[in-house]
């Protein structure tokens, strides 16, 4: 089965869809998605979008927010194009449909988090994901240049290495011809030949046991382009939120958004001590590596299974107008934060590497962009601040837009691409092969590559994972194609990925932190 398209999107989140509305003015486009499409991180973010709007705050203050949150690893012209651009891409945001809060004088209302010295961010009470998806898929779904193809998997992106010529790493001429997707129900492999592929894939949150990231978060854009041997960095980023809702047995775990903590919300430890004041001096507000290590520390220390979020001094009116979501989630676990104070862990939450782009959103293959989360702009450093990602997505989903529109018309459909073959493979009936070693591998990531590493925690983990991938490897070479040996296969990439990344960066810097290394000061 075989289709043309000018433009092939892999993810309906943020970044595919308002890249999607822009390039589709221009040229016929594809979206697929590997479930229903509103289901994606994007949907699930609660605190809401970082943008300059408003004196006191400048786009200097935002630039030196981002690099002190990132340690300096940032890039600069990077950090400043992002920010410089957050305030229009905010206004099209609003022209799209989306309605953020607005306060008594109509202005927007702006809240903090971690790291920010200013409020700044806007939002939709603590659903701001929700409202921003609902506006951007309305949109795209009235644009008539605009396909849908919902609950299809793409396995791998098409270069010249599928035409049998050889493909090397570090190669500068590497192309990409579009990509092989998969439909689970029919079992259809379609061979979708496009002129420009965009990769908007989303986070890796489920390389580990206990993560906020929806299921679908499985890495597979940073995968696919790993394999077609593209450059990816930056990978030893994993940020962890310091308060997910500890509930066991709760996957995804529920996100308490660090707004409230921006709201006056505040960490304690069992003892009801506020422990954060021995750590930063900006206390529960201090950047999420600095809080989730804070946080890991005090459970190591007590043994204890969680800390406490405390709300109980706020009003219980002001909490349920601003705060629904996560007032309705607790009460539903009898938890009344208005009363009660809220258990949290933190849980892998963002990765910061991914697929490295330029300041256009191209990759290192050509024909091929990525956006969102999947992407590595240089933006983020070594630890993302708060709210820095919706952003990140809507300036760079922008500008590779406007690059796609200037190169699209001198870029043809490749000939003699094969159909993918799966002859002589075999229905893989035994599904715990899969789901055993997905829950091993999560295992091994969060135990050594997590929060705090080490280099023998990380060698552990190279040679454990060593053993899944001989054995993932063997499966899917016989087996007929399904969705979960991929997404198996392709976290197994990522772990990798991060430990390797994780091993080459000896220093412990923001979000890479090993007792090995002494840290450098913030
Ligand atoms: P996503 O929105 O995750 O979309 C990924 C898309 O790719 C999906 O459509 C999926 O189906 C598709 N896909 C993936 N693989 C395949 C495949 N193989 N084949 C076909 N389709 C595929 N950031 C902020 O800035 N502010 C916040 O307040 C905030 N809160 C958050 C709260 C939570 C609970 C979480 C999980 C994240 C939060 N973040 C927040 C981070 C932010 O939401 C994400 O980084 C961002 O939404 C990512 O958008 P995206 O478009 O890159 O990916
Ligand atoms: C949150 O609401 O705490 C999440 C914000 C983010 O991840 O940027």
């Amino acid at each position: 089965m075989r289709k043309q398209v000018d433009v092939l999107i892999i993810g309906s989140g943020i970044a595919g869809l308002s890249y999607a509305i822009k390039v589709a003015d221009h040229a016929q486009v594809l979206i697929v998605t590997k479930t229903e499409s509103d289901e994606t991180a994007t949907k699930y973010a609660q605190g809401g979008i970082a943008a300059v709007m408003y004196t006191p705050d400048t786009y200097e203050k935002h630039i030196a927010d981002t690099m002190n949150a990132g340690q300096y690893l940032n890039n600069p012209e990077i950090v400043r194009l992002t920010i410089t651009e957050s305030t229009e891409r905010i206004h099209e945001l609003v022209d799209w449909g989306t309605q953020f809060d607005l306060n008594s004088k109509g202005e927007y209302s702006l809240g903090r988090e971690g790291g920010h010295s200013e409020h700044r961010v806007l939002h939709h009470k603590d659903s701001t994901g929700s409202e921003i998806e609902r506006a951007l898929l309305e949109k795209a779904r009235t644009h008539p240049n605009i396909e849908f193809w919902e609950n299809q998997f793409t396995i791998d992106i098409i270069t010249q290495h599928h035409l049998g010529k050889e493909v090397k790493r570090h190669m500068t001429d590497i192309e990409c011809y579009g990509g092989y997707i998969f439909n689970p129900e029919t079992e259809e492999i379609y061979t979708v030949l496009s002129k420009i592929t965009m990769l908007a894939t989303g986070g890796i949150g489920n390389l580990y046991s206990s993560t906020t990231n929806p299921p679908i978060a499985t890495g597979d854009g940073v995968a696919m382009l790993y394999r077609a041997k593209g450059v990816v960095s930056d990978m030893e980023f994993v940020q962890f939120h310091p308060t997910s809702l500890y509930n066991p047995g709760e996957t995804p775990s529920f996100l308490i958004t660090e707004a409230l903590r921006g709201f006056g919300a505040i960490l304690r430890n069992k003892s009801s001590e506020a422990f954060m004041q021995r750590y930063d001096e900006r206390c529960s507000l201090a950047p999420r590596d600095i809080v989730a290590r804070a946080i890991d520390n005090e459970l190591k220390i007590s043994g204890d299974d969680c800390v406490y979020l405390d709300c109980t001094h706020l009003k219980k009116k002001d909490l349920m107008d601003h705060f629904p979501k996560v007032y309705a989630r607790c009460l539903a676990l009898g938890i009344d934060i208005s009363r009660d104070q809220i258990p949290v862990v933190p849980s892998a939450h963002y990765s910061c590497g991914g697929i490295k782009v330029d300041k256009d959103a191209c990759s290192s293959i050509k024909h091929l962009y990525a956006s969102g989360e999947c992407a590595a702009t240089g933006l983020h450093g070594a630890n993302r601040l708060a709210s820095n990602s919706l952003l990140e997505s809507l300036v760079f989903s922008h500008r590779a837009a406007q690059h796609t529109i200037e190169q699209i018309g001198q870029i043809d459909f490749c000939k003699g691409i094969p159909d993918w073959n799966d002859e002589g493979m075999i229905h893989n009936e035994e599904m715990v092969l899969i789901t055993q070693s997905t829950k091993e591998l999560q295992s091994i990531m969060s135990n050594y590559v997590g929060i705090v590493r080490s280099d023998l925690r990380l060698k552990r983990a190279l040679d454990r994972l060593g053993i899944i991938y001989k054995e993932t490897e063997s499966l899917y070479n016989k087996s007929k194609v399904s969705v979960q040996i991929c997404e198996l296969r392709n976290l197994i990439n990522i772990g990798y990925l991060v430990i390797k990344m994780a091993q080459n960066r000896k220093e412990s810097i923001g979000l890479h932190y090993t007792i090995d290394y002494p840290p450098i000061a913030n």
